[in-house]
């Protein structure tokens, strides 16, 4: 199921350029966004564009998730994240996110129970992760071990292949997840319960001990699932966009998710969030001056960014960020844990939310600038965090790669590039160099 359609060209922009006149259409997207289809413009002119960071660059038309960045809004398949994120849960998210409609009650316990039943790993996979170093980070174990299913589950890429891969991935995500933790801290692996739910399942795996059983709080493992569904996805960010892009050579589902999770793992990405606690941390640790350190950020001779702050697209509050916060104050209050963290956050943020300098860029918090605190409220370890953003987006990259796939119009995604090196030489004998 697919509610995808096409935008339609309802008139042109005019390009002239040596004295060569180029109508390029002008395509409107459903929520009125202009795009100009350049399509034609290097055989028609020579010319190519040059866009770094791909700010005006529309690689893809998608039915799946609408932002309007300079009003704060976010919206799943039309439906607003706030109210997604406070009466829905990840797996109806996840099945809106790659079937375009919420599924009905027969869909969703369908989904779940099929979900339910995939969450093992194979036994072999626990001498995968033996050879793995102690203190690898998770983030690149998470890749590794994503990527290797590829090669426990190989076939060709009939759809029935790739429905089952979707639903080996979601199931087993958490399981991976939660594999990685253990493995760091060197304790047996859980098995997952079928008897708990998605998050539930998550948290055991990741608490539980061969001496100790884990007793799932239902309000930590609630709010687990709203981060999930707040991450769910984000239209074409850097991991979705390498999600398509290597997707787009035809390789496996599996190859492309790995990859788009090592897309994710950079600090500019998904990896803030893990900088975001470790920030907080460092200005604890120093004085709790929230003052000064805004004041590093802004200097330019300094390389400290303020982490959690800033958006390429958002330009208003990110309205996950709103969600967030209101979720952090009633969690510290009703887990009763340290609110120092959140305290200084509190401090940074209307430090810099009435600073000339973070008002005329335009920088607001975006959704990592909470998300850290309330992790670290659940317990979750920091460097786990990032692991936890991809968990989410994993429906998001998985309905990017499936919208792709079935677009008649698709292409191998290859950039060109303007070249700026050396112009053309010959070859010099190695005794005739330096
Ligand atoms: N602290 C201080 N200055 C900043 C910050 C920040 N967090 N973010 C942007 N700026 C300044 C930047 O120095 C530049 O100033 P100037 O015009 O004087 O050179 C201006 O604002 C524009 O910044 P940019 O780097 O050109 O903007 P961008 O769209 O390329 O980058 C960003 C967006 C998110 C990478 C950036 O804002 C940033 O580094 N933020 C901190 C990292 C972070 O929180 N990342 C998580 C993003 S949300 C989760 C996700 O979707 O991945």
């Amino acid at each position: 199921m697919s509610t995808q359609t096409s935008a339609t060209a309802k008139t042109n922009a005019v390009l002239t350029y040596e004295g060569k006149t180029l109508n390029l259409p002008i395509v409107v997207g459903t929520e009125n966004e202009p795009a100009a289809d350049i399509g034609k413009l290097r055989s028609a002119t020579g010319l190519i564009t040059l866009d770094p960071g791909y700010g005006n660059t529309g690689a893809c038309q998608s039915a799946i998730t609408f932002i309007d960045g300079e009003k704060g809004i976010l919206r799943y398949r039309g439906y607003p994240i706030e109210e997604l994120a406070e009466k829905s849960s990840f797996l109806e998210v996840a099945w809106l996110l790659m079937n375009g409609e919420l599924p009905t009650r027969q869909e969703l316990e369908g989904f779940r129970t099929n979900i339910t039943r995939h969450t093992l790993l194979h036994e072999d996979f626990r001498r995968f992760f033996d050879a793995l170093p102690k203190d690898a980070h998770p983030m690149p174990v998470l890749a590794a071990t994503v990527g290797a299913l590829a090669t426990f589950y190989q076939g060709p890429e009939t759809e029935k292949h790739l429905q089952d891969t979707v639903i080996r991935l979601l199931a087993k995500m958490p399981t991976i997840a939660a594999c990685s933790y253990k493995h760091s801290i060197g304790q047996p692996f859980v098995y997952p319960q079928n008897r708990l739910d998605y998050c539930s399942n998550f948290l055991n795996m990741m608490f539980a001990t061969p001496c100790e059983e884990y007793e799932v709080d239902p309000v930590v493992a609630h709010a687990l699932d709203q981060l999930l569904i707040l991450h769910a996805d984000h239209e074409q960010n850097c991991s979705t966009s390498t999600v398509r892009l290597v997707g787009s050579s035809q390789a496996n589902l599996f190859a492309a998710i790995s990859a788009g999770i090592g897309a994710l793992w950079g600090p500019l990405h998904g990896g803030a969030n893990q900088q975001v606690i470790e920030m907080l941390e460092q200005i604890e640790r120093e004085d709790g001056n929230a003052d000064r350190f805004v004041a590093r950020a802004k200097d330019k001779n300094d390389t400290t960014r303020l982490m959690g702050f800033g958006h390429r697209v958002y330009k208003n509050y990110d309205p996950r960020a709103k969600v967030l916060r209101e979720t952090c104050d009633r969690l510290v209050n009703k887990l009763d844990v340290s609110s120092k963290l959140l305290d200084i956050a509190r401090r940074l943020e209307e430090v810099a939310l009435s600073d000339e300098y973070f008002i005329s860029r335009k920088l607001y918090p975006n959704v990592d600038f909470y998300s850290g605190v309330i992790y670290k409220a659940l317990g979750i370890p920091t460097n786990m965090f990032t692991v936890m953003f991809a968990m989410g987006r994993l429906p998001g990259w998985i309905a990017h790669f499936m919208e792709m796939r079935r677009d008649p119009d698709n292409r191998i995604g290859r950039p060109r590039q303007v070249y700026t090196g050396a112009t053309l030489r010959p070859y010099l004998p190695i005794d005739k160099r330096g």
